[in-house]
């Protein structure tokens, strides 16, 4: 859980005999120390890993919260909107805060219902009544030892059933090394856990049966497997990945993929009017792949939004739009927050996510699973190149039901199905790039510049860039360094340009002129049969050639590569970048 949020951990714990939380700043470690000192006997507990929103990463801003008797603690993903409405308010009944959070007021507010009802489930579900914004909670307190009552409100929460133990999580990733079978709560349900038994209700108090889902994941997936880091285990990964993301989807003799998750909605895509692709960050630089390949091979409008820009303008959705979701985590809030806007336009909304039985997988009216197997590292590399390939095969559905012919959809298939063994032979590159890191850690500012399916490619490098070793790094359309970023340009500005074998081939080369002209730094990743442009750079990184729309899912894995070991030549944490949390459950 701890690579979903990491400034200030802790837990607490209930039993007859004790009753208490156990607190601290920093990783989980420090407090695995702090636990592992003390000697508890209690069997009832709960823990939470923090990205803070409200107040700055410190113990007494550190979840579980608690009442002033400290008989009752809550953990809380999200943010409580009305909390300073609601804190005034419990401020006139008396109450006292000693931290800065909003999850605080929950506390508090439960305990002002427990008086009243003296009941845990219902005081938390009056307590929830009152509260606007998001949530997925959990709450134990002291007169009440033998259960959980949890909670769920636009943040992940799910309930694992073990054989003589069950438990909660925000990830189905937190559950697998105890249970496989999982139970996930909707918006707006409780559910008050017992050690062999649960059962759920709406917070109008209204009894509903809730499936227990088996989850297909091992433990192995989610360790190191001997890496330094999670994210170069990713990044390892994506030969299989890749293929996995393609396993049992393309029928190479109809010239055509097979997507389960589209069925029976084909036709009704087909005849969009036009397509929005919203997602965040690293998915919106897939989306924008999915723009060119879209509009390139099967005629249809594209538009790439921001998740956070579309949910709050006031954005022309219509019925016979298809809108995209694209999310690795199936949980970010504002890519959830957007879903929810265009289905109430009656737009049909697919998802494209990694985790199954994510927020906006089940939100979605159909979608794809990328089948990236789960990503730790805060950095997503193996399920941006999943999300290329599942891009691909709806690019490929499409188009095959338009006007691409059977020999170019024959093609389109044999140049996915060689992607895993190109990807092994780029990997082979890993000690050169290595060494291209050792002279570039120490620099200040990066540029990156694509053209065409190259472009997007350029955005997420830079991304790759700046999130994991902290250096400024910009992304820009090649051609559109003449209209400003060229004054940058100088010997201390290195340039990675991504300059593939493609239509705009010769006008990057005139860019990479331009950048030398200014003695900038350059490093090129090119084709392998590319010997004219190694004379012009300072660095050439090679990768093979394929099909331009499938050239991102070869030209991003260098950039990967250099921005991981730049990152650990600056001995920072990789796999958990300062500020960074894996999904963004918050606004
Ligand atoms: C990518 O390296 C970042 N960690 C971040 O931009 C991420 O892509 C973004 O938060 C979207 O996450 P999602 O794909 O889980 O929705």
């Amino acid at each position: 859980m701890e690579y979903r949020g990491y400034d200030s951990a802790g837990i607490a714990v209930v039993g007859r005999e004790e009753c208490r939380a156990i607190k601290t700043k920093g990783k989980v470690s420090e407090l695995e120390k702090n636990v592992y000192s003390q000697n508890i006997s209690a069997n009832l507990g709960i823990g939470h890993t923090r990205w803070a929103t409200h107040g700055e990463p410190s113990v007494t801003n550190a979840h579980p919260h608690s009442n002033k008797e400290q008989t009752l603690f809550i953990i809380h993903n999200g943010i409580i909107e009305n909390y300073s409405t609601l804190k005034n308010n419990l401020i006139n009944e008396g109450y006292t805060f000693v931290s800065e959070t909003d999850t605080e007021v929950l506390a508090h507010l439960i305990d002002y219902y427990l008086k009243l009802k003296n009941n845990l489930f219902q005081a938390v579900r009056y307590a929830l009544n009152e509260v606007e914004g998001t949530y997925g909670l959990a709450v134990i307190y002291k007169e009440e030892p033998d259960k959980i009552i949890a909670a769920r409100k636009g943040s992940p929460l799910v309930i694992g059933i073990g054989k003589n133990e069950n438990f909660i999580a925000s990830d189905v990733n937190a559950l697998i090394v105890h249970t496989s079978q999982v139970v996930y709560l909707e918006d707006g349900e409780i559910a008050e856990i017992y050690k062999d038994h649960f059962h759920a209700k709406t917070i109008h108090d209204e009894e509903i049966i809730k499936e227990i889902h088996k989850v297909d994941m091992n433990v192995d997936e989610i360790t190191k497997g001997g890496y330094p880091h999670y994210m170069l285990k990713e990044i390892m990964e994506q030969p299989d990945s890749i293929f996995n993301s393609m396993r049992g989807r393309l029928l190479y003799e109809e010239g055509i993929s097979k997507l389960g998750g589209l069925q029976g909605y084909e036709d009704r895509i087909v005849r969009s009017q036009r397509i929005i692709i919203s997602a965040c960050g690293t998915s919106w630089h897939a989306g924008l792949v999915g723009e060119y390949m879209l509009e390139e091979y099967a005629g249809i409008p594209v538009e790439v939004e921001y998740a956070s820009e579309f949910r709050y303008r006031h954005p022309i959705i219509r019925p016979e739009d298809t809108v995209i979701f694209i999310s690795q985590s199936g949980e970010t809030a504002d890519t959830l927050a957007s879903l929810k806007e265009a289905k109430k336009k009656g737009a049909l909304c697919l998802g494209v996510c990694n985790v199954v039985g994510s927020s906006i997988a089940r939100e979605s009216n159909a979608g794809v699973y990328i089948h990236a197997g789960p990503e730790i590292g805060v950095a997503s590399t193996k399920a941006f190149t999943s999300q290329l390939v599942v891009l691909s095969l709806i690019t490929l559905l499409l188009a095959r039901k338009k006007n691409l012919s059977l020999i170019e959809g024959q093609n389109i298939i044999r140049e996915m199905q060689s992607l895993p063994e190109k990807v092994k032979k780029i990997l082979e590159s890993n000690d050169q790039i290595e060494k291209i890191a050792d002279e570039y850690m120490s620099c200040r500012n990066f540029l990156y510049l694509g053209r065409g399916y190259n472009f997007p490619v350029a955005l997420e490098g830079a991304l790759k860039l700046k999130e994991i070793s902290y250096i400024h790094a910009e992304g820009y359309p090649a051609a559109e360094m003449k209209h400003g970023p060229i004054a940058l340009i100088d010997e201390n500005m290195p340039v990675v340009f991504i300059a593939t074998k493609d239509a705009v081939y010769d006008k990057v080369i005139s860019n990479i002129e331009e950048v030398k002209a200014r003695k900038g730094r350059i490093l090129a990743i090119v084709n392998e049969d590319d010997d004219y442009i190694e004379k012009l750079v300072d660095h050439v990184i090679r990768v093979p050639k394929t099909i331009n729309m499938l050239q991102p899912i070869l030209s991003v894995i260098p950039l990967q590569l250099l921005a991981y070991h730049v990152a650990v030549k600056r001995g920072l944490n990789v796999d958990q970048p300062r500020n960074l949390a894996k999904s963004v459950t918050v606004e």
